[in-house]
């Protein structure tokens, strides 16, 4: 993989094979934005003001900082295989009580990605080991789904489940304690679906903005309907 290294001024392209380039890589990425933004880090110590949390995938290949041309301080990011939010998750739920209750972050985006792993194993049950318990829970989106996936084209299914995946979880973001608390109270903080494409590297708004407890069912209704209307064949 290339990376960017600190070369005499300039930032050049290098591979890294071992742990000690990481150092090295980090100590010229420190050096450089101190260089370009001076007092960076040192304003970034007194706290974080993100107005964004991001739920993504943990594949390497989908980074939300670098996508969204966002630095240090300006997303709050929980990731996990799949994208996915459990009900009872206290890891996912912990990041979102804090992101919205403590740092009043004013959007969530719960972002898949085509071509994700944990969902291909869960369309094709493929077993994966101890994952597939994690997994299970795109399984439950794809039997809540069948009809309309089995309808499809096969080779438009992949792609259609990561987006229902998406907008399943986001509905799981809307229904936790703390986002029916937050509205409840009058919070601006919205939840959104989105889908990243890893060969364009472009994100698509799946139209799943959800800024009430009372928008949630039809928003979804209707982000549903478009997956399924947008891979009808014409
Ligand atoms: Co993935």
């Amino acid at each position: 993989m290339p990376c960017r290294t600190y070369h005499a001024g300039k930032l050049t392209h290098m591979t890294i094979s071992n742990i000690k380039d990481l150092f090295t890589h980090n100590r010229a990425w420190a050096e450089q934005m101190e260089h370009e933004r001076p007092g960076f880090f040192t304003s970034l110590i007194k706290q974080q003001t993100p107005k964004f949390m991001w739920i993504g995938c943990s594949d390497s290949r989908v980074p939300a900082n670098q996508i969204t041309g966002l630095e240090p301080g300006e997303v709050f990011v929980h990731r996990n295989v799949g994208n996915i939010v459990v009900h009872s998750d206290l890891n996912t739920l912990s990041a979102i009580q804090y992101a919205v209750e403590m740092l009043k972050v004013e959007h969530i985006m719960v972002v898949g990605h085509y071509g994700c792993g944990g969902v291909m194993a869960a369309l094709g049950n493929v077993r994966v080991g101890l994952a597939d318990n994690w997994i299970r829970h795109i399984q439950d989106v794809r039997n809540r789904h069948r009809p309309l996936l089995d309808a499809m084209p096969e080779a438009q299914r992949a792609d259609a489940l990561v987006e229902l995946n998406v907008i399943e979880q986001a509905v799981n973001v809307c229904v936790s304690t703390v986002m029916t608390d937050a509205w409840a109270k009058g919070q601006n903080v919205k939840v959104h679906g989105w889908a990243f494409s890893v060969h364009d590297g472009l994100l698509q708004d799946l139209k799943m903005t959800v800024d009430s407890t009372a928008s949630i069912e039809p928003l979804y209704r209707a982000a549903i309907d478009s997956v399924i209307d947008s891979r009808k064949p014409r």
